[in-house]
C-alpha cells in the first residue's frame, strides 16, 4: 500500500483515515458529547457536494435495526482501512499552558505534495452514489412529556429519527441550528450577517476554533502557503468573545479588516453548549452547515498549525486518489474503548455519562478495534519521547 503522508505542521503526526464515508455529513454526532469524537480526528478534510448529499450506501426501504446495525460494523471495517501518515502539529496529551514535564514529541512526516498548485485541476465529480437531498429542521415546537419545551441546539430527535437518518433518500432531519417557536430564547451559534455572507461565498474552506480562551492561536504559516490559495481559500477561525478578548489584550488580536494573519476571525455568539469541547464540535462537524457552498472543507484542531498549502492537501488526499473523505488517524489510540478510558483518565468529562454514551455506540454495533483485521493498517509516524 502506498504511503500517504502530509506535513501540515511541527510537532504533530497522525494518519488520515480515507474512505467513502458519506454518514459524517449527517448530523447525529452533533447530540454526542465532545469526548466521543476526539479519538479520531485531529484534522480531516472533506469533500462536500452540496447541495445534494450523495450517500455511498443503496438507499433501503424499510429500516431495520440490525441493517442499521451491520451497516455500522461495515463501517467500522471501512474506518479501519486505510490509515496514513500524516503530519500536524499536535501536543495533545500535553494540556494548555502546562509546561515542563516530559511529552511525547511527533515527528512530522514528509508528504510528496505536487511542488505547486499552478497545474491543479479540480476534477469533475467522481464519486457514484445515489443522489438525495437533504432538508434541515431550523424550527420545532414538540413539547416533551411535561409538557415544558426546552429549546436545543440540537433539537428534539428521537431514536428512531435518528435511524431514519442513516438512509440515503429525500428527507429532513435535525441537524443543530434548530430554534423552537416564536417567544423562545434562540439556541445559539449566532454569527454576525456579514459574516454569514462571507462564509456562504466559500468553495474551499480551512477552519478552526477556539473557544473558552483554551488554546493560543496559530496562524497558517504562510510561507508554504501560494498566493491561489491566499486569494481563493477561505481561511476561518471560529472564537468566543472570551478568546477574542484575551487576544485582544494581549496585543494580537484581529486587524481593522478582522484578519489575524491569513485567519479570518468570525465571533459567534452565545455558545450553545456550556462545555467548551463539545461547543467547538458545531464548526468542526457542521462545516457543511456553515459553509453551504463550499465544495471542500479542511478542519483543523486548534492545536494544529496548517503547514501546507490547502489546495496542495486537497490534491494529495482527495483527488489524487478519488476519496471523498480523509481523516487523521490518532498518534497513540486507536480504539474508541482506549479513547473512553484516557477522557476518564483526564477527567475530561462526567464519566457516567461517558460510560452511557459507549454503551450506546456499542449497542449501535461499535466492535473493539481489531488491527489485525482483514485490511492492512499503515502505522503512523514515529515518535520519540523529549525531555523539556
Ligand atoms: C457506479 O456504481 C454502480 C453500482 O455500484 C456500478 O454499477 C457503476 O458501474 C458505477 N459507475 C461508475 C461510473 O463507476
Ligand atoms: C429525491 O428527489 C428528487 C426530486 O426532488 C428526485 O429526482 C430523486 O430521485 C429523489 N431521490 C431519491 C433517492 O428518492
Ligand atoms: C406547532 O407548530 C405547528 C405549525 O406551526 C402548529 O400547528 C402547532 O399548533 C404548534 N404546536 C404547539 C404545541 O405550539
Ligand atoms: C453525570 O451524568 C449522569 C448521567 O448522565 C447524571 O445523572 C449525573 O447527574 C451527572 N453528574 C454530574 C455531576 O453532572
Ligand atoms: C482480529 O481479527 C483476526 C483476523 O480477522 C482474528 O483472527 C482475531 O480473532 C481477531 N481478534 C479479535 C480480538 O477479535
Ligand atoms: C511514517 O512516517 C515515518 C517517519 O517519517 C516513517 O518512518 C514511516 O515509514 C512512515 N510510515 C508510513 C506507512 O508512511
Amino acid at each position: 500500500m502506498p504511503e500517504r503522508r502530509l506535513p501540515i505542521s511541527t510537532p504533530a503526526a497522525a494518519g488520515p483515515r480515507r474512505h467513502p464515508r458519506r454518514q459524517r455529513r449527517h448530523c447525529r454526532l452533533l447530540v454526542l458529547p465532545a469526548f466521543a469524537l476526539a479519538l479520531v480526528s485531529l484534522a480531516y478534510l472533506s469533500f462536500s457536494s452540496h447541495p445534494n448529499l450523495p450517500f455511498h450506501e443503496k438507499h433501503h426501504d424499510m429500516a431495520s435495526i440490525k441493517d442499521v446495525k451491520e451497516r455500522m460494523d461495515q463501517r467500522q471495517t471501512l474506518d479501519a482501512k486505510v490509515k496514513a501518515n500524516l503530519s500536524m502539529t499536535k501536543v495533545e496529551s500535553e494540556p494548555f499552558k502546562r509546561r515542563k514535564k516530559s511529552r511525547k514529541h511527533y515527528v512530522p512526516c514528509q508528504i510528496e505534495f505536487l511542488p505547486s498548485v499552478d497545474d491543479l485541476v479540480e476534477p469533475g465529480i467522481y464519486n457514484n452514489f445515489t443522489g438525495f437531498s437533504l432538508n434541515y429542521i431550523s424550527k420545532e415546537n414538540v413539547s416533551s412529556s411535561n409538557g415544558i419545551f426546552e429549546p436545543l441546539f440540537g433539537g428534539h430527535q428521537s431514536l428512531q429519527e435518528r435511524e431514519e437518518t442513516y438512509y440515503a433518500r429525500n428527507q429532513t432531519l435535525h441537524c443543530g441550528f434548530v430554534q423552537g417557536p416564536e417567544d423562545y430564547p434562540n439556541t445559539g451559534f449566532d454569527l454576525d450577517e456579514n459574516d454569514k455572507i462571507y462564509m456562504a461565498s466559500c468553495h474551499v474552506v480551512v477552519s478552526s476554533c477556539i473557544f473558552g480562551s483554551s488554546d493560543y492561536l496559530r496562524r497558517p504559516t504562510k510561507s508554504k502557503i501560494g498566493p491561489y490559495s491566499k486569494k481563493n481559500v477561505c481561511f476561518v477561525m471560529f472564537l468566543d468573545e472570551l478568546t477574542l478578548g484575551t487576544l485582544s489584550s494581549e496585543g494580537t488580536g484581529p486587524d481593522e479588516t478582522g484578519f489575524i494573519g491569513l485567519w479570518r476571525i468570525v465571533v459567534v455568539e452565545k455558545l450553545p453548549y456550556k462545555d467548551m469541547r463539545r461547543a467547538g464540535k458545531v464548526p468542526k462537524f457542521l462545516a457543511h452547515r456553515l459553509f453551504p457552498f463550499a465544495m471542500y472543507s479542511i478542519w483543523l484542531d486548534s492545536k494544529l498549525r496548517l503547514n501546507a498549502d490547502p489546495m496542495l492537501i486537497v490534491e494529495y488526499f482527495l483527488w489524487r486518489n478519488k476519496a471523498e473523505y480523509a481523516i487523521s488517524v490518532h498518534y497513540d489510540r486507536t480504539c474508541v474503548s482506549e479513547e473512553v478510558l484516557q477522557n476518564k483518565r483526564l477527567n475530561k468529562y462526567n464519566h457516567t455519562a461517558i460510560d452511557e454514551q459507549f454503551y450506546f455506540y456499542q449497542s449501535d454495533g461499535l466492535v473493539k478495534f481489531n488491527e489485525s483485521g482483514r485490511e492492512p493498517v499503515l502505522p503512523s509516524c514515529s515518535y520519540h519521547y523529549l525531555m523539556i
